[in-house]
């Protein structure tokens, strides 16, 4: 035979192994998750984790950071440090996640709304101005009405900087000129003026 009748034998035969490979190896005899198997002694085809297994995800083994709650009451303090960082976090977050409904202040006017879906209460609304940082944690992880829960998209760490920067949304929609710091009230002062000479 030559080279290329050769070649021709040869992938021939290639070609036939090849059709033989993927049926049986996707009707082999597996286990789907949560299906029984007489495989285990315990007749579960679920493996638990080893005893003393922590989870790697932060906070893991902190009920508080995970529930929101402490001695069965709503937490009125962050689990986390404040910090800037943090409400840029939550800022970015709330926009992607939320705003789409309760708009991009809080005022429950976000678009979806807009075209028809069921309106949300304020966050000004005076209810939920006194509503503490854990309300909002709770909303997110356990859903609240026809509001579906949050916790399988958004991971615990970024629903407190959302609960954060929910708190700062409240306050911003509700300052006074009062609440600004003497010396950058002054900068803004002298902005103002450039602004009205020009
Ligand atoms: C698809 C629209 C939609 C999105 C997206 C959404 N929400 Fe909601 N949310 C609602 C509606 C509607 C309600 C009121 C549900 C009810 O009363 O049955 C609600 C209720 C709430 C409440 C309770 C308000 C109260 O009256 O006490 C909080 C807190 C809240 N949402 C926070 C959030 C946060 C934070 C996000 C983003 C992670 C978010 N929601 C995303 C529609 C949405």
């Amino acid at each position: 035979m030559n080279r290329a009748g050769r070649l021709f034998v040869l992938a021939l035969v290639g070609a036939l192994l090849l059709a033989g490979c993927g049926r049986n190896m996707a009707e082999q005899p597996r286990v789907g998750p949560l299906q029984a198997t007489p495989f285990f002694a315990d007749g579960s085809g679920n493996r638990a984790p080893l005893e003393g297994t922590v989870s790697r995800e932060r906070g893991a083994i902190d009920p508080v950071f995970f529930t929101g709650q402490r001695d069965g009451g709503l937490v009125t303090e962050l689990p986390i440090e404040l910090t800037y960082d943090l409400l840029l976090r939550g800022q970015e977050r709330y926009d992607i996640f939320c705003s789409m409904c309760h708009g991009y202040t809080g005022a429950g006017d976000g678009m979806v709304v807009r075209r028809g879906f069921p309106q949300p209460a304020s966050f000004h609304d005076q209810r939920l101005l006194d509503a503490s940082v854990g309300y909002y944690f709770n909303a997110m992880t356990n859903g609240f009405g026809r509001m579906y829960s949050y916790a399988g998209r958004i991971p615990a760490e970024d629903r407190w900087a959302i609960a954060a920067y929910v708190k700062a949304l409240q306050l911003s929609q509700n300052a006074t000129i009062d609440d600004v710091p003497a010396d950058v009230r002054r900068a803004l002062e002298l902005e103002g003026t450039e602004g009205s000479i020009r």
